[in-house]
């Protein structure tokens, strides 16, 4: 993917308000939909499940890029493609069989990410890259918005978009939490494609506004 992202994260929205905030974001300059996943097990939180993302499918106009913080991910693949999920992702430490889960997402016509906690090295995907479409790496550990950024994040992007460049592999880098005006430029410059954003952009005075300067700043 050649052009910068930019994905806000519905788990900051205000879910009283939610089709309004989807229409904000389909109008906005953002690129994707980031929807974040949690069981309550794989991470010590609950968001919001399938009723709901049937939901914001309804009314969304981008990308809907879907991140399951869910242990035995399996279960539920043909369910998110069903809901009409374009991209699907997994944690690699929720996966035994991580290669098959990733054909299992594909066969299902989504793309497929593998998303890393932050104590993950990036070099555990060096034998699977070409089979990632997408690599999430946590910039906070799972199961919250409005973390603040892990600052090791910048190494690990290096690292890994050495190891997609060695292989020859067309995966995407995204980053995924605390993202704010102040590191993402940064974050592109290491390697990164695709900024998720949640807090900074919903808690700000003018959301739309907010992924405009996101967007100005990813350009380079
Ligand atoms: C955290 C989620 C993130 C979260 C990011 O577990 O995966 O997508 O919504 O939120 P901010 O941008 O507030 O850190
Ligand atoms: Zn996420």
């Amino acid at each position: 993917m050649a052009s910068k992202r930019i994905a806000p994260s519905v788990l900051a929205a205000d879910f009283a308000n939610l089709q309004r905030d989807v229409e904000m974001i389909n109008n906005s300059e953002a690129d994707w939909f980031h929807i974040d996943i949690m069981d309550g097990v794989f991470v010590p939180n609950i968001s919001f499940g399938m009723p709901v993302l049937r939901d914001i499918v309804k009314h969304a106009t981008k990308t809907i890029d879907v991140h399951l913080m869910i242990v035995d991910p399996d279960r539920y693949i043909k369910t998110f493609a069903d809901l009409g999920s374009n991209i699907l992702t997994v944690h690699y430490e929720a996966c035994t069989h991580l290669h098959r889960t990733l054909q299992a997402i594909k066969a299902n016509g989504m793309k497929a990410g593998v998303a890393l906690n932050p104590h993950t090295n990036v070099t555990v995907l060096e034998d699977i890259i070409n089979d990632i479409d997408l690599v999430c790496v946590m910039s906070v550990n799972p199961g919250f918005g409005g973390q603040s950024f892990i600052e090791n994040t910048y190494k690990k992007v290096k690292q890994l978009r050495e190891i997609i460049t060695r292989n020859n592999a067309q995966t995407s880098i995204e980053i995924d939490g605390g993202v704010t005006n102040k590191n993402a430029k940064e974050l592109i410059e290491a390697g990164a494609d695709v900024l998720v954003a949640g807090s900074f952009v919903f808690k700000s005075e003018n959301p739309t506004q907010t992924i405009k300067e996101l967007k100005e700043i990813i350009k380079l």
